[in-house]
């Protein structure tokens, strides 16, 4: 069972010129309003990939409307939302400014998020054969709990370190890798991270393989078109391509690219075929508006390359 524990948010997405700097008010033509947050779009790719009944969602959203459509959204794509928690706080939102390069800034209001509890979780939903699925939108130490809880029981813990929280201690960092089996990460955050623990990584392969043997975890990064690189605690170093192709929209292409290696994951397939599996996901993932609407299924898989 994929178990992701995470944040759900709606994201409201408005085209700019450019995107404003304090003090400064432009007009966008309109907004787009679509489902987001790591969490959620991490369990949406990775049932489109794995299939319907294989995703559990555990987070919480509002007694809103944003809350019940987020729901709904996540039973629409075969996730299982029975742990999902009706909270006091609003649902989630993104608010997502993309200028005409295609450049983005997100300001994420957490609202319901931000009450995300381990103990929503009950205890004899961890086994040997659970994926948990992490990310940096739902409080740390909780995330951390859930991750401990799996590794306890012997299951398989997914963390991607992502968005880098403003106050990235050495000690969050530490705890993090203690409780992981796969980080996944982009470039920027792999070196963050390894800086972080005051390694002085001089590219994001270096960090990945410091993170790696540090962690003695496997660290992958994404790197846009440069494709995935995986990193092991001995020092194997795998590589899959991204497939060349022009982006629509990339928000949610790094957790299409979690949510796929999850699927792949829990099919213990190998490592160098969940890494291509995942970046053709990410990829076309990018052919589509939105951060969920381009996830491919798995039979979509393979039409790329
Ligand atoms: O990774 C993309 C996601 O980050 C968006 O869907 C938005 O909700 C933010 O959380
Ligand atoms: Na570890």
């Amino acid at each position: 069972m994929i178990l992701v524990f995470g944040s759900l948010n709606i994201d409201l997405v408005a085209q700019v010129p450019v995107i404003p700097g304090p003090g400064r008010t432009v007009l966008a033509p309109s907004y787009q309003t679509h489902f987001g947050g790591k969490g959620a779009n991490q369990a949406v790719a990775a049932a489109r990939i794995a299939g319907p009944g294989r995703v559990r969602m555990a987070g919480r959203v509002g007694r809103d409307g944003f809350g019940d459509s987020a729901i709904k959204n996540l039973r629409a794509n075969g996730v299982n939302t029975d742990l999902i928690v009706r909270a006091d706080e609003p649902t989630g939102c993104a608010f997502i400014t993309v200028d005409e390069a295609g450049e983005n800034a997100i300001t994420v209001a957490s609202g319901a998020n931000m009450t995300a509890s381990a103990a929503d979780v009950p205890a004899g939903l961890f086994g040997s054969d659970t994926v948990a699925v992490l990310q940096m939108e739902v409080p740390f130490a909780q995330a951390w709990e859930v991750a401990r809880l799996t590794t306890s029981a012997s299951g398989t813990v997914i963390w991607n370190l992502a968005p880098v929280p403003e106050t990235m201690t050495a000690a969050m960092v530490t705890e993090l890798l203690g409780v992981t089996d796969y980080l996944l990460l982009n470039e920027h955050e792999a070196l963050d991270a390894a800086a972080a623990i005051g390694l002085a990584s001089l590219d994001y392969e270096a960090a990945a393989a410091d993170l790696a043997r540090t962690g003695n975890l496997t660290c992958i990064v994404t790197a846009g078109a440069q494709g995935a690189l995986a990193l092991t605690a001995e020092g194997t170093r795998l590589h899959a391509p991204a497939p060349r192709i022009t982006p629509v929209d990339t928000t949610g292409a790094g957790d299409t690219f979690v949510g796929a290696f999850a699927a792949m994951l829990s099919e213990n397939v190998s490592l160098q075929i969940a890494l291509e599996v995942s970046c053709e996901a990410a990829a076309l993932k990018c052919l589509k508006p939105g951060a969920q609407a381009g996830m491919p299924i798995r039979g979509a898989i393979g039409s790329l390359a």
